[in-house]
């Protein structure tokens, strides 16, 4: 199997100049504006799928945006192995801060910047070239493979769900891939086996009909955004411990063994530090970096708007406050459990002088595998043999809100094999891939179905 990485060496720049043109379509699913890139990113795809030589390739229409489906039938008998993706990507958001333009991928210091270049499509990307390095040898497969790529993930896959309820006997398999989450560090290649969960809740304060006169007014009336502010202070104690009622009775502790493996993970807190530049770390109180990024679950603001916001000092009341929150959530807890007792207490703090209006936006329960089992060791040995080093299995606090699905619906385990970086800025301005990374996850990827075909036998 050298000769995958002889392969992927010798097409190096035809592999990144593909990519490229990937990277270079605005496929963002939270902007209705870019529907049509959507569209025209799913519809480049499926092409690319046809080219290596895939069968039954379609762009199937949903309520939302397309999903993309192929796959290669070796046996009836043979393994079947069902890789997810997505291809729609994050805002370029704050455009200013970007080095070079978002969608036109550019090269440096043997990375990509592009949005989308990790997440997902850097990696989405190495699966068709893994299978197009596959198909072109005699030998071919020894596994079927299912492709199912959607565009919506972002957006929290709400028209995923009902897709593959529909598709359930097509989609068919004994195992499922994903490639959307990354690495512990550069050479340490990594398993990941929890992600956290979410629920994403928009408050609204409303005091008086419109903006007020703040010296005219002030003292007479209850500032809404005072108000929010107040609230917001109360969803977490002095051990920054989230207060509402209930919140960590379904939360799992960590077990005495993994508390071990996380030990005797190579992990580096001033390193960390430095990366997402804090003077110093904060967080729940007792609890090490790694288990609060992992093993806790979180209540943060993501966005607060109220009043003027703009040059100088303009003194007005105003008539409304807004916060975006998210809460990341782990086993067991459940997410519409959550909302409930949040609206509940939200509800209960707010002064009697403001109306409240609450919103829940999209959620994804809390996963972890038991990471025993074939494909478990075949992922191991995959990556043992491309990167000359035994995996470890990490967690990651993030989500991906169509694992638990998969894992139910199909009675599958899934295996996340993510090839992206420490500070590759995903979400962020200046997300990158990193190149070598790139080779490897194809070359790792072209191996593991030899392994599972191997070890499911
Ligand atoms: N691929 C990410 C999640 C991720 C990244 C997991 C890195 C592990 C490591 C995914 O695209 C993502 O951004 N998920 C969203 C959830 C979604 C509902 C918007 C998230 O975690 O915020
Ligand atoms: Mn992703
Ligand atoms: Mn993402």
């Amino acid at each position: 199997m050298t000769e995958v990485a002889d392969f992927v060496r010798e097409n190096r720049e035809r592999f990144r100049a593909e990519l490229f043109e990937f990277l270079e379509i605005p496929s963002i699913s939270t902007d209705s504006e870019h529907g049509a890139d959507v569209d025209r990113c799913a519809g480049w795809l499926a092409s690319r799928l046809e080219e290596v030589g895939l069968e039954g390739v379609e762009v199937e229409e949903t309520d939302g945006n397309p999903v993309v489906v192929a796959d290669h039938r070796v046996a009836a008998e043979a393994p079947t192995v069902l890789v997810y993706g997505h291809y729609d990507v994050q805002p370029p958001d704050p455009v200013d801060e970007w080095v070079s333009p978002a969608f036109e991928p550019s090269v440096r210091d043997g990375r990509v910047y592009a949005r989308g270049a990790t997440d997902d499509k850097g990696q989405v990307y190495m699966h068709v070239k893994a299978l197009e390095a596959r198909l072109r040898e005699e030998a071919g497969l020894p596994v079927n493979v299912k492709l199912v790529l959607e565009g919506e993930e972002e957006v929290g896959s709400p028209n995923l769900e009902p897709f593959l309820r529909e598709n359930r006997e097509r989609l068919d398999c004994d195992a499922v891939v994903i490639s959307d989450t990354g690495m512990f560090a550069r050479d340490v290649p990594s398993v990941t086996v929890g992600l956290r969960g979410m629920v994403y809740q928009e408050i609204t304060f409303r005091g008086p009909s419109s903006d007020l006169h703040s010296g005219l007014y002030g003292g007479t009336v209850v500032n809404p955004a005072n108000a929010l502010a107040e609230t917001l202070a109360q969803l977490k104690d002095d051990d920054r411990r989230i207060t509402i009622p209930g919140f960590y009775e379904d939360v799992r502790e960590m077990t005495d063994e993994e508390r071990e493996t996380v030990e005797t993970l190579p992990f580096d807190e001033e390193d960390y530090r430095q990366e997402v530049g804090v003077r110093q770390l904060g967080g729940e109180a007792g609890r090490s970096t790694l288990e609060r990024a992992w093993f806790r679950p979180t209540l943060d603001v993501n966005g607060l708007v109220s009043g003027y916001t703009g040059e100088g000092a303009k003194t007005v009341l105003p008539s409304r406050a807004t916060a975006k929150l998210s809460m990341r959530l782990v086993p067991d807890q459940d997410p519409a459990r959550v909302q409930e007792n949040f609206q509940w207490y939200v509800r209960a703090l707010a002064p009697d002088e403001v109306d409240v209006d609450l919103q829940g936006h999209h959620g994804a329960r809390p996963w972890a595998a038991d990471p025993e089992g074939p494909v478990f060791r075949a992922a191991s040995e995959a990556l043992e043999e491309a990167f000359g080093r035994e995996p470890v299995f990490v967690r990651n606090g993030g989500s991906i809100p169509i694992v638990p699905l998969f894992e139910e619906l199909f009675e599958a385990p899934v295996l996340l094999l993510g090839f992206g970086l420490p500070g590759a800025n995903l979400h962020a301005p200046n997300e990158w891939f990193d190149l070598e990374m790139y080779e490897l996850g194809i070359e790792t990827v072209a191996r593991l179905y030899d392994h599972v075909a191997e070890r499911e036998a």
